[in-house]
């Protein structure tokens, strides 16, 4: 198949097109390379996925909607797999502005280029911050009406968005929120990216209310399964609970299920580097949950599968990445 992925350079959809190559489809690449963390590490992964002849890599912002429209109506996909966003829930704080142009002006023009040129399949990455203040465990059908950060307040704008347009132009469409997304070539923004090279450099971490912060951790290679199981199930209108009776349409969360200690975490870097953390111990901050926790029913109703990897194992992956790409 012809699968477009936006946000190829990033995190996610590295590993997303590396398995989609590995199975033999062939990857339109789109990323514009934002300057939100290190473009040498996204040109890294950019360069690795290059080495495949099936793989096209296009520098492309989603505001620019010209080129944005030309490369949707030249690749023809099967499937479109939307990735590409300012994430962040700190940086929400800072510069909110790029949240709008990323997320809603970017997710707008790509839906108005699909309108042109519908896929089979539209999938479009969200995050578990849409949950916000809800109760555990979050659940597709819940309201998500109370998010605590712009970043989630950006994302679930862009559900609102997708299913509209699902509605309007009949383009199946799946929201995925994915839950703390963690693993090799991993986000130099995230705790544990930031918490192994401050270990490994000998200098202390910052922890945020004391360490007493749960999440649901997803192994990298869990969350791509999740999505390659989904490929070929394309929503339909229907009354499920994370359907719309009105749109082919389904949100899912992908998720472990399980929550982790922020400190049990910590201590599987501990072990995976051999070193002790000092520890710069730091008020909660304001826009971050204190503990998300997935239902995960749905996905496994759907695909038959749910997260296996263990922390301890996920995290050693990382960390051996780490030493080996940065000679640490
Ligand atoms: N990693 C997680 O734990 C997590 C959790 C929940 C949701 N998500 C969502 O999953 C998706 C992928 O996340 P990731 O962790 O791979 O992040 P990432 O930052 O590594 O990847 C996003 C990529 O999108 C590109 N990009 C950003 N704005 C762009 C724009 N306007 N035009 C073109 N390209 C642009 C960036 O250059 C980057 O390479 C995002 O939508 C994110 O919001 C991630």
């Amino acid at each position: 198949m012809r699968i477009l992925v936006t946000g190829s350079a990033g995190f996610i959809g590295f590993h997303l097109c590396r398995r989609l190559l590995a199975e033999g489809h062939e990857i339109v690449g789109l990323d514009g390379m934002t300057n939100y963390y290190d473009p040498a590490l996204k040109r890294a992964r950019h360069a690795a996925l290059l080495t495949s002849n099936h793989f096209q890599a296009h520098e492309i912002m989603l505001e620019d909607d010209v080129a944005l429209t030309r490369l949707v109506q030249d690749t023809r996909a099967d499937i479109v797999i939307h990735l590409a966003a300012q994430a962040g829930v700190r940086y929400s704080m800072e510069a909110p502005r790029s949240y709008v142009d990323s997320n809603i002006i970017g997710t707008f023009n790509l839906l108005e280029a699909l309108r042109a040129c519908p896929a089979q399949h539209f999938l479009m990455a969200s995050t578990s911050s849409v949950y916000g203040a809800n109760a555990m465990p979050f659940a597709e059908k819940d309201r998500t009406d109370h998010q605590l950060s712009f970043y989630a307040a950006t994302k679930r704008a862009t559900e609102a968005m997708a299913h509209s347009y699902a509605h309007m132009w009949n383009q199946p469409t799946s929201v995925l929120r994915f839950f703390t997304v963690y693993g090799p070539w991993g986000r130099p923004d995230m705790a544990l990216f930031k918490f192994t090279r401050a270990i490994l450099e000998g200098k202390p971490i910052d922890i945020y209310n004391n360490g007493q912060m749960q999440r649901d951790f997803t192994y990298v290679d869990d969350c791509i399964e999740g999505i390659v199981r989904l490929l070929p199930l394309t929503p339909t209108a229907s009354n499920d609970s994370n359907g719309s009776p009105a749109a082919p349409w389904r949100v899912l969360n992908i998720a472990g299920g399980r929550l982790v200690e922020l400190k049990a975490y910590i201590a599987a870097i501990e072990k995976a580097t051999g070193r002790t953390a000092l520890r710069n111990e730091l008020p909660m901050q304001p826009g971050e949950p204190q503990a998300t926790l997935a239902a995960t029913d749905e996905l496994e109703k759907l695909t038959g599968f749910l997260p296996q990897t263990s922390v301890e194992d996920g995290v050693r992956a990382f960390v051996d990445w780490y030493r080996d790409f940065y000679k640490a």
